[in-house]
């Protein structure tokens, strides 16, 4: 049987791939370990490489208020990344280096055993969703994979550099309230 504190440590050391070599710390993720939903964003970035935690940047300061649009925050969902180091210079991570976290994810998904899962840009969503998945047009769409739900939505990062993509992902957010009052417990409604 898999547990968190064997999961944390297993991959702390990990030295699968060369973001080991650059990285400050790795970046396991953060949350309640009994959240039934969990948000998976990209790979950390400079201000997450060096505090060890995700979405801690400019980027989680949009994903908090996010957050509280639909009545929710940090403590009751679980964040992690399709990759637990940084790729230097914040390039997209490679097809190799997700390759080679890709148990990392797996394993926190089966630990948690969400019920929703948002896929917070394109990086995610074709790792979690389909090779293919195309943000602009299939952002907001859920899709039933392994007994979950799936949604994906725009990243934080390109809300920043993009406001008139705002109003589509508030729209995502209303969808993800909406099917949070239909899939999970009472404790989220
Ligand atoms: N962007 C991500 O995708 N993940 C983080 O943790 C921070 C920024």
């Amino acid at each position: 049987m898999d547990s968190w504190e064997a999961l944390k440590k297993e991959c702390a050391g990990c030295r699968r791939c060369s973001l080991c070599d650059t990285r400050h710390r790795l970046v396991f993720g953060t949350g309640s370990e009994r959240a039934q939903i969990l948000l998976v964003g990209e790979g950390p970035g400079e201000q997450e490489d060096l505090r060890g935690e995700p979405f801690v940047g400019p980027a989680g300061k949009l994903l908090d208020d996010m957050l509280k649009m639909i009545d929710l925050d940090r403590s009751r969902v679980y964040i992690a990344n399709t990759v637990k180091c940084r790729p230097p210079g914040n390039r997209d991570p490679l097809d190799t280096e997700q390759g080679a976290c890709r148990e990392w994810l797996d394993r926190q998904i089966a630990l948690l055993d969400p019920k929703i899962i948002v896929c917070l840009g394109r990086i995610s969503a074709k790792a979690l969703i389909d090779p293919d998945f195309r943000i602009t047009r299939e952002h907001g769409i859920w899709y039933d994979i392994d007994g979950r739900r799936l949604m994906a939505t725009y990243h934080p990062s390109a809300l920043l550099r993009d406001l008139s993509r705002r109003p589509e992902a508030f729209m995502d957010l209303r969808s993800l309230r909406k099917e949070i009052r239909a899939v999970c417990d009472g404790v989220y409604v």
